[in-house]
């Protein structure tokens, strides 16, 4: 029962101590999110592993790209683990390194492999948290950076200071949002098609080509409409609209502010009391936030429910089985990025960390 595994739970935390740290994403459930001693967005998250070097566990509640980069930035007497292992992300998935190593030698054979005179490469890899520990290892080789949602403006400065163009992945919302509000026409911002030639563009438009995007997306955040935004304005005239930026362009438009996971939790926490707030990110965080916030009112954008489903795979049944594990000696389910590819991975995760200020 729900009252079984909770003490469950909570009887291993216990003995394991400073043993262990539980890490967890905004979008866990409210059942996995009350045993984490922090829980943070995917930033947040990957700082807590890099500076959280007591524990010689950390037990991450979250999806395996973030258990991924936790292992790579936490300490190498510390093992993660990844409560169920089913627990990805659709739009990592969406981009594999064989794919983006064959689109940047098309890239290559484009626009060539020579600084300009003002010393910037042809094009820089950007790609976004929510990737391969793979795919950050070629960001990290070729020049390239990680970003996440709550730093993406900063990191593409950074890119466009060093290259003439950016080649991001895999979330072509985050990416077209970002350089739009940053003053990049969309003219100049090309979707990448894998399996087209020039990624089915012109060469007119591959020419004039600042931001070339990958045909990733988010599907939880895809939901989210133009239509739900006029229908909460409506039903509740004053309404502060924030969407996540890996809604499509049109809704980020449409809403009144467009931010990460922290900065939606940092606007609600510093609105004046009796603020209406329609959200659009994953329900878990939201109903957590309604509940947490009772002074403002806050929903959800999307009427019909809208969980992250793979979040929604790390069930405390899970949680109770690897805490379990450790007590035994035993660590179940270790997310491992072989060093080969962390080296590299590392240093685009570094020069993110450099980039902010
Ligand atoms: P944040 O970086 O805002 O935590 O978002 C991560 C994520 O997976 C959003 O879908
Ligand atoms: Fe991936 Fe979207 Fe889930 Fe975030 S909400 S983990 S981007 S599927």
């Amino acid at each position: 029962s729900d009252d079984e595994l909770e003490a469950r739970i909570l009887s291993a935390k216990a003995k394991l101590g400073d043993r262990v740290v539980i890490l967890g994403h905004f979008y866990q459930r409210d059942e996995v999110v009350q045993f984490a001693d922090f829980v943070g967005d995917s930033f947040q998250l990957a700082n807590a592993a890099k500076t959280r070097t007591e524990a010689e566990a950390i037990v991450f509640c979250g999806v395996h790209f973030m258990a991924e980069t936790a292992d790579m930035l936490s300490g190498s007497h510390q093992s993660v683990i990844l409560p169920n292992l089913a627990a990805g992300c659709s739009m990592a998935d969406m981009a594999d390194l064989p794919s983006v190593e064959a689109c940047w030698a098309e890239l290559e054979a484009l626009y060539g492999t020579e600084p300009d005179a003002d010393g910037r490469v042809p094009v820089i890899p950007v790609t976004y948290m929510n990737s391969s520990a793979a795919l950050k290892a070629f960001c990290g080789k070729h020049g390239g950076i990680v970003c996440t949602s709550s730093n993406a403006s900063t990191v593409l400065e950074w890119a466009f200071e060093r290259g003439q163009r950016v080649l991001f992945f895999p979330d072509q919302h985050l990416g077209r949002n970002t350089a739009k509000a940053m003053g990049v026409p969309l003219e100049q911002m090309p979707l990448w098609n894998p399996r087209m030639p020039l990624g089915g563009n012109t060469q007119e438009v591959m020419d004039a080509a600042k931001v070339v995007l990958w045909q990733g997306f988010c599907s939880v955040h895809k939901r989210f409409t133009v239509g739900q935004i006029e229908q909460a304005r409506v039903d509740f005239p004053g309404v502060r609209v924030i969407v996540h930026p890996e809604c499509p362009m049109e809704v980020v438009d449409a809403a009144d502010e467009a931010g990460s996971t922290d900065y939606i939790l940092k606007a609600i926490q510093a609105a004046p009391d009796g603020t209406t707030f329609a959200i659009g990110t994953e329900i878990n965080m939201v109903n957590r936030l309604a509940a947490q916030y009772p002074q403002h009112t806050i929903f959800c954008l999307d009427p019909v429910i809208c969980p992250c489903s793979t979040m929604y795979r790390i069930h405390p049944g899970y949680l109770a089985w690897v805490l379990e594990g450790l007590l035994r000696g035993e660590v179940l389910n270790q997310i491992t990025v072989p060093e080969d590819t962390a080296v590299n991975a590392r240093i685009a995760l570094e020069r993110m960390l450099a980039a902010l200020p």
